[in-house]
């Protein structure tokens, strides 16, 4: 037989389906899973009950429904002082995955260099290949996370046609700052780049943290193409809803991908998310507080434990040295805590393609119920 694509030649199954089967395998508390293990607010279930029975059942619109592209445009303006033409510059894709994939194939000819700060997004690494792109890593060092302005200069080359930040960061937890960003814009904008802003976790920030949308930089917005998702702001990652926030010509080019790739995403639930958007001022402080609860319960156990690093900023994740615990690499430390301590984690290596930094951490999801969080810290406690 013929043979399959050389572009998918070095593709793997990804680590998130490895640990989730070793997990189930050996019985173990998955804190590896990055997703919450409780269920999504009830307003929003009954919201799409009632959009199904109303009759929104048919194709969509393919680039959105006009109510959620112009809710997801109504919040950017009143949260971030953005506009967003919902006809031209909003664009509904099946969550923030089938987006960045999106902007990837419509913005990539074979060849051009996309760079990817390290530890990233699996799927931006696979999308770029996809369009024949050549992704260019650069590493954010550990323990704050930050990127060196040097080394990301140093990546730009001719060849170079965006940069994908992701903010707040999976998986470090850490929220840029105002400096950090400016850095990056002025670096883009000195080079002529697009910025992909992957900012799927936009509103899960804590403490003094603020999340600063990267089109908001001074001349930055024509440049960057936002991506963002409600499965994360609702908790209801089984919706696979997104949208992308950007220039009406990346929006056509992104849209004609679209539209012979998935052609349309589900009405009822947009028609739900379009109403949940217009609740987010009532239902944000809510969400917020939850998700702090979780993280400050599982970050202070964790130092009880010994772990020695920041409590994360933003998103539900935590990246946490393992040095000081093990002299084993993530992977194997990670095998040997499910199958000695049957609690189940992500090996970060996976998310870079340059440095070996991964190797020291792993990452935890405290996106879980508190029996999960409480189960998990007592396998993880010595005496366990
Ligand atoms: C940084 C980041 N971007 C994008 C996504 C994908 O979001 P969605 O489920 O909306 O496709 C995730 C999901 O975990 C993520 O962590």
């Amino acid at each position: 037989m013929k043979s399959t694509s050389v572009k998918l030649a070095d593709f793997k199954d990804s680590i998130f389906g490895v640990i989730s089967r070793l997990a189930r395998e050996h019985q173990a508390v998955n804190l590896g899973q990055g997703f919450p293990d409780f269920d999504g607010p009830d307003f929003m279930k009954d919201l799409v009950t009632k959009k199904m029975k109303e009759g929104h059942n048919q194709y969509a619109p393919f680039h959105g429904t006009p109510s959620l592209r112009t809710e997801v445009s109504n919040y950017y303006k009143s949260f971030y002082q953005l506009d967003y033409d919902p006809e031209t510059q909003v664009s509904i894709t099946v969550g923030a995955t089938e987006a960045i994939y999106l902007v990837i194939t419509a913005l990539t000819n074979p060849g051009d260099e996309i760079v990817v700060l390290e530890p990233f997004y699996d799927s931006y690494v696979a999308s770029i290949k996809m369009s024949g792109g050549v992704p260019v890593p650069v590493t954010m060092h550990a323990p704050d996370f930050h990127v060196d302005k040097a080394e990301l200069e140093k990546a730009i080359t001719p060849r170079t046609k965006m940069i994908i930040l992701n903010n707040p960061h999976n998986p470090s937890g850490k929220v840029w700052t105002r400096e950090e960003l400016q850095m990056v814009c002025d670096i883009a904008e000195k080079n002529d780049l697009y910025i992909l802003s992957d900012e799927v976790y936009e509103f899960l920030v804590f403490d003094e943290a603020r999340h600063i949308p990267t089109a908001t930089f001074a001349g930055m917005k024509e440049r960057t193409i936002t991506v963002s998702s409600a499965g994360k702001t609702f908790g209801l990652t089984g919706w696979k809803i997104g949208w992308i926030c950007a220039n009406p010509e990346i929006s056509r080019v992104c849209r004609l991908v679209h539209q012979y790739v998935t052609f349309a995403v589900s009405t009822p639930m947009q028609e739900a998310v379009a109403e949940g958007l217009k609740k987010l001022p009532e239902y944000l402080p809510g969400f917020v507080s939850l998700y702090k609860g979780k993280r400050d319960f599982f970050y202070a156990e964790m130092k009880k434990l010994g772990f020695e690093f920041a409590s994360p900023k933003g998103t539900y994740f935590m990246m946490v040295p393992i040095s000081k615990k093990t002299n084993l690499n993530d992977v194997d430390y990670a095998m040997k805590l499910i199958k000695e301590r049957k609690v189940a984690t992500v090996p970060p290596s996976a998310f870079y393609l340059k440095s070996t930094e991964g190797a020291k951490f792993l990452r935890f999801c405290f996106a879980k119920k508190e029996e999960t969080l409480t189960q998990a810290i007592a396998n993880l406690s010595p005496e366990a």
